[in-house]
């Protein structure tokens, strides 16, 4: 078990041993989901720093996760925020506690970044999903059975009971659909449900999420978003739909799946994201 008071030593070491390789202060800090990595590698003036060279950082073991934080631009926008990119993310279902699957993010939130950009892999249930949607987090269902706040509150890091009224900021939102407009492609909004995993759901699961107001489920984002907005940060969610939620078409569920239609929706994925990320950072000039 670990502490608050631990928490800020370690988001202090963290954070310095960043700052020693990078003074730069992140706008905008990007968690990548299954596949979605190679967007890091995009980013120009970059600082490429490897997680076992930050301090207290988790190591990542899934497939198709890389472990790395690149601080750097958006490639051809001029005056472009900085990004901080978390390629790599550590899940709950890996043993990890919540404490340590939501340190990245506050980690990048220690740094100064006020925007954090949530992005993963995620089952359709909505029947008017396909695979390669991009779509939108409206909202969330907390179905993990924990939450990454139990335990002792640090009130200079945020609030003992924060509000969840709108986790998913609605301005954020409507930069994100202008953004995914101009770059021709259409981005719905939905609920995300995070279960734990790491099996996927069964049909009967999938029945009842789909009865609960989900419309996207997922292993992830879903601690992240709440420490986030513990900590006062705006959060932004997409999901790319990889795949349909079980029993929601006839064949089975497969990781090569998920990672086959993220890479295929990743330079679209990618496009929509670069665009709002450079509209975010001239909505807040
Ligand atoms: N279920 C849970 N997590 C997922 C899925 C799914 O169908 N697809 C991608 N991540």
């Amino acid at each position: 078990m670990t502490h608050s008071s631990d928490l800020r030593a370690r988001l202090d070491a963290a954070t310095a041993s960043i700052r020693a390789r990078d003074s730069r202060t992140p706008d905008i800090a990007l968690v990548l989901g299954s596949g979605l990595s190679p967007f890091a590698d995009t980013l120009v003036d970059a600082t490429v720093i490897p997680f076992p060279e930050i301090a207290h950082m988790p190591v990542v073991t899934v497939p198709g996760h890389a472990g790395k934080l690149v601080l750097g631009r958006l490639p051809g926008v001029p005056d472009s925020p900085v990004i901080a990119a978390l390629a790599g993310r550590v899940h709950f279902y890996e043993g990890h506690s919540m404490d340590t699957v939501v340190f990245p993010a506050r980690m990048l939130i220690a740094l100064g970044a006020k925007t954090v950009v949530l992005t993963n892999a995620a089952g359709g249930i909505s029947p008017t999903c396909r695979p390669g949607d991009l779509v939108l987090i409206s909202d969330h269902l907390n179905l993990q059975g924990t939450n990454p706040l139990i335990g002792p509150n640090d009130s200079a890091l945020g609030l003992r009971f924060p509000d969840m009224t709108r986790v998913y900021d609605p301005a954020l939102r409507a930069l994100a659909q202008a953004s995914a407009h101009a770059e021709g492609t259409e981005l719905r909004e939905g609920v995300y449900v995070a279960l734990t995993g790491p099996s996927y759901e069964t049909p009967a699961e999938i029945r009842m999420l789909r009865a609960m107001g989900a419309d996207l489920v997922g292993m992830s984002t879903v601690p992240e978003a709440i420490a986030a907005r513990h900590m006062g940060a705006r959060v932004l969610g997409i999901s790319c739909v990889t795949n349909l939620a079980a029993g929601v078409s006839a064949t089975e569920l497969s990781h090569d799946e998920v990672e086959h239609t993220a890479k295929a929706t990743r330079d679209r994925f990618i496009r929509v994201v670069c665009r709002t990320l450079a509209a975010i950072g001239k909505a807040d000039r």
